[in-house]
């Protein structure tokens, strides 16, 4: 059975680690990735973007400036990943910017991050953040890791082209959407309900993944369809506690090792 199937099948609530073990290392790097694995998170999150030259790349933002040394080496401000090369771009420090433990810590491509986390025997949750859901695919099937992986994203046209690329690849549809048919959505239409779980049904998702705001009913009309609810970005304990008591089934965290406590 794949990996991704044997966790979806789990009763107990998923720890997915956000970013890697965000809180305690450079996000998005090898080090947060080798730390979230030891602290026996089901899932390893990451996000990727896509190089200049087409190699796709693990970071979070869309602009260097945040989480590398981009600035300090450049100068300016406003960096933005996608004009950049692959080989620029993994000659950066994405880990001073942390902490000066992790100063020389590389910004990984997608390639090395899913060798190490799969390698070590993790779950990947990969979000995407740019490029097509062929390419996606092709990598998928390439490292013969289908449902092995969970691929993620905010794009849910992304996610049904990726569904129909790869029928059985476990996917989930992240919200909440900034806007909807073209229109900005108010803060009141944002909280996760029956209606969000009937439109992210339709792109083929099996998990989706939102903020705090749910109701109990969309929580109801996900596990009467089979959908799981996973919520980020949940550091805190009572908060924690209080989605689990409301029947979510997986919980995106920084420190995947505080949230663990909650399933002794
Ligand atoms: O895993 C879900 C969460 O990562 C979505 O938000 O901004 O961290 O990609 P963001």
């Amino acid at each position: 059975e794949s990996r991704a199937e044997a966790l979806l099948a789990q009763p107990r609530p998923l720890i997915i680690a956000h970013r890697g073990f965000s809180e305690w290392a450079p996000e998005n790097t090898l080090p947060a990735f080798a730390l979230a694995i030891h602290a026996e998170a089901d899932l390893v999150e990451l996000d990727y973007h896509v190089t200049a030259d087409g190699v796709p790349v693990v970071f979070h933002d869309y602009t260097l400036d945040r989480t590398s040394n981009a600035v300090a080496q450049w100068g300016g401000s406003d960096w933005q990943l996608e004009a950049q090369p692959a080989h620029v771009l993994t000659d950066l420090d994405a880990g001073g910017w942390f902490s000066s433990a992790y100063a020389g810590a590389k910004l990984p491509t997608l390639n090395e991050s899913l060798d190490f986390i799969q390698g070590a025997g993790g779950v990947t949750l990969i979000e995407r953040k740019a490029g097509s859901a062929a390419d996606c695919a092709e990598i998928i099937h390439a490292k013969r890791l289908i449902n092995d992986v969970v691929v993620q994203a905010f794009d849910w046209e992304f996610l049904a082209a990726l569904h129909d690329a790869i029928p059985t690849q476990v996917l989930g549809a992240l919200g909440p959407q900034k806007e909807w048919d073209g229109r900005k959505l108010a803060a009141a239409e944002k909280t996760l309900s029956p209606l969000w779980v009937e439109r992210a049904a339709k792109s083929g998702v099996r998990v989706i993944g939102w903020n705090r705001h749910i109701t109990a009913e969309a929580v109801a009309a996900a596990h009467a369809r089979g959908l799981k609810i996973w919520v980020y970005t949940i550091n805190e304990l009572p908060a924690a506690k209080a989605l689990l008591a409301l029947g979510v089934d997986g919980i995106i965290t920084n420190n995947p090792l505080r949230i663990s406590r909650l399933r002794k």
